[in-house]
């Protein structure tokens, strides 16, 4: 049987983890998996993440399944969250899926249910894994202008030029918050802009939330998406929590789907049922599962926002010191969450994009 098979070409992400690891330089620079770092270069586990671990084991009561849509309270305050009242919940449906990754996956299989063979288009570069999955689920990649090598910033007036000559049979895809690998973001006025255009022509965005909080704030890294949303009649989302709660390995994720009406959302919605009990079944165990807090999602989004600093950005020594000495705490499930200054990178490959930020 495997005789048939040639080697196939391994993640060049991953591949430069291990260069990384191999190389003896003390000056080495690790622009490989974005993953949080401390100045030790130890990706640890947070005191908050440890005690809620505890809690969860010594509480715990069944290991049963938890369902193909995963646990509905994580989606719920995933939904708060990411998109507060952006739109209509009764048109929204959330499903829990391992990691950003998994959620991107399910959904692009959705979308080849819908659309057999549809083309995405993705940003000129994008993280590189967008283009196996979704070659993976049947669909084509193509890509929109994005980033100017010149400039560093987004060559804006083209990408908008080449997202107003797309159609309906067409997705989207866009990059909630904080660029990978560029940087590079949208202000909320080139948002508006976006979404405008996505609501003439009809192509259906599919935004990728890898990165809720590691930019400008809860509140601020939310504003594409739920502009977007706010829009559109039909729109996708892959949520991913394995940055922003520092939980990499357990495989958090979420994927949403926003439909015309709560009619098509339940079609829609036993469709992505359908295709994951056909994949691995059933998501990974939620970190809410038998949790004893259960705070609303949307009063701990509030707070999660206004306790970020909208101020502190990267590349900001003052910004950066002060929060090195009082760590803005943030709230989420329960958990109560530190920022602290981070050696996080987001840069992929040869690193030409690299950026720190915190
Ligand atoms: C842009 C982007 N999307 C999705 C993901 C996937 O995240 P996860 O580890 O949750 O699968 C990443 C991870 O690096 C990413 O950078």
């Amino acid at each position: 049987m495997f005789e048939t098979l040639t080697k196939a070409p391994g993640d060049k992400i991953l591949a430069l983890m291990g260069e990384f690891a191999a190389d003896p330089r003390p000056t080495k620079i690790d622009l490989g998996v974005g993953v949080y770092k401390d100045e030790q270069g130890t990706t640890p586990i947070m005191s908050s993440v440890k005690k809620a671990e505890q809690k969860i084991f010594s509480g715990g009561k069944t290991k049963t399944y938890l369902g193909i849509a995963g646990n509905k309270g994580f989606g719920a305050a995933v939904l708060d969250l990411a998109l507060a009242d952006s739109v209509d919940r009764s048109r929204v449906r959330i499903t829990q899926a391992p990691g950003g990754t998994g959620s991107l996956w399910v959904l692009m299989q959705l979308v080849n249910r819908a659309r057999p063979g549809a083309t995405v288009w993705v940003s000129d570069p994008t993280w590189p894994n967008h283009n196996p999955i979704a070659i993976n689920s049947g669909l084509q990649v193509k890509t929109y202008p994005y980033f100017d090598t010149e400039t560093r910033g987004v060559k804006f007036a083209e990408m908008l030029d080449a997202l107003d000559k797309l159609g309906k049979d067409d997705v989207v895809l866009l990059h909630g918050c904080c660029h990978n690998p560029t940087g590079a973001n949208l202000s909320p006025d080139q948002w508006d802009k976006v979404a405008a255009s996505l609501a003439r022509t009809g192509a259906l965005p599919f935004i990728d939330l890898a990165y809720l909080g590691f930019g400008d704030g809860l509140e601020a890294d939310a504003y594409g998406t739920r502009k977007i949303l706010s829009s559109v009649s039909e729109a996708l989302v892959a949520f991913s929590g394995s940055k922003n709660f520092g939980l990499y390995r357990e495989r958090v994720g979420a994927a949403i789907l926003v439909a015309r009406d709560a009619a098509q959302a339940d079609i829609a919605q036993s469709q992505l049922l359908n295709i994951i009990r056909g994949a691995y079944s059933q998501p990974p165990r939620s970190w809410r599962g038998n949790h004893p807090h259960h705070p609303r999602g949307r009063r701990i989004a509030r707070r999660m926002g206004s306790r970020t600093r909208p101020d502190a950005r990267p590349h900001d020594p003052p910004a950066r010191k002060a929060e090195r000495s009082h760590p803005p705490a943030v709230e989420f499930q329960g958990f109560r969450l530190h920022r602290r200054p981070s050696r996080h990178v987001f840069a992929v490959g040869a690193g030409k994009f690299g950026r720190r930020t915190t």
